[in-house]
């Protein structure tokens, strides 16, 4: 059954790492990726946003590709589609911007054709797509995941994020792709290090899963991955030393970066002493960088009613 109206999404951005959780924990925040799929006669994008500017208007664009792969596994033909999309999420910061668009063209496509696939499988192939399943995970499912990837399946449990917890990020001007935030990382640990990253994102998985924000700045710390990309975000690792004295409850490099992310307790009385501090010192690398307070979203990808008569773009502004 194709759904000939089409289908709207709204998709949350993600932060991944959490820290020491390499590969393993994400977060979804309450930014969002809205997309649109429907049957079409021959294949339009509408791209919305200063996000989506440059990205491909035809046939190699991901979101056409990632739309395929699904009505190829499920036997479907849909090979014409018209495209909208309108994103809030920054490109190639470290917020999921290409996990939110491949989760969404998973989404909407498997929701276009009657939903032929479970959300696991969804899960499994945006993985596939990524090769971490820490922002997909988040996106697709919401709320704090702590998952696994096997190379074919992805596993994840969802935990409910405490309620106080808010995050600011910290959003510098300048791209960094994580191909090359990942190039900059050894192909082999010492043993001290790999235990180190073990119990912490162990009793960080613990004290976000049981409320405990206290214990945050003992377990938001990692040695596998951060040490070797602070040479590519001038100040990071400053940052990382001592935003906790000026009020985070933990700091961490969001995903591959560049953007930093904060876990500030919702009624700490030291928030903006924390957005200047973390404004200034990038501010003295010579970058300037945008902050955002933003909620962890307790919803991965959800479906919207399609309004008849209202155009894409006038529906998400008023949303
Ligand atoms: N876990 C991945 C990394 C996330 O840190 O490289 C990339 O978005």
């Amino acid at each position: 059954m194709i759904r000939e109206e089409g289908v709207c999404v709204k998709i949350p951005a993600s932060t991944a790492n959490l820290g020491p959780g390499f590969d393993t924990l994400g977060m979804a925040l309450d930014l969002y990726a809205w997309l649109e799929l429907k049957p079409a006669s021959e294949t339009v994008f509408r791209l919305y946003g200063d996000h989506l500017d440059g990205l491909p208007s035809d046939k190699s664009n991901l979101i056409y590709q990632v739309a395929q792969s699904v009505f190829k596994r499920a036997g479907v033909k849909v090979p014409e589609l018209e495209i909208s999309m309108y994103s809030d999420i920054p490109l190639t910061r470290g917020l999921g911007s290409s996990a939110s668009a491949i989760v969404g063209a998973l989404y909407a496509a498997n929701l276009l054709i009657g939903e032929p696939l479970t959300k696991d499988e969804l899960f499994d192939m945006a993985t596939a797509l990524e090769n971490h399943p820490d922002n997909v995970g988040a996106s697709l499912y919401g709320g704090i995941i702590a998952a696994v990837w096997d190379g074919t399946h992805a596993t994840a449990l969802k935990i409910q994020p405490p309620a106080e917890l808010l995050t600011l990020v910290a959003i510098p001007d300048f791209q960094l792709s994580t191909s090359l935030a990942r190039k900059a990382l050894p192909e082999a640990f010492r043993m001290q290090d790999v235990v180190f990253n073990v119990s912490h994102a162990s009793l960080l998985t613990a004290a976000l899963a049981s409320g405990r924000l206290d214990l945050i700045s003992s377990a938001m710390k990692d040695r596998i991955h951060q040490p070797y990309r602070a040479q590519l975000v001038p100040g990071m690792a400053r940052i990382l030393e001592e935003a906790p004295s000026h009020g985070a409850l933990g700091v961490a490099l969001s995903g591959a970066g560049p953007t930093l992310l904060a876990l500030v307790e919702e009624d700490s009385s030291r928030q903006a002493e924390l957005e200047g501090f973390l404004t200034k010192v990038l501010a003295e690398e010579g970058i300037s960088a945008k902050t955002l307070w933003l909620r962890p979203c307790t919803e991965g990808v959800v479906e919207l009613a399609m309004l008849n008569n209202v155009s894409f773009m006038k529906r998400i502004k008023g949303e």
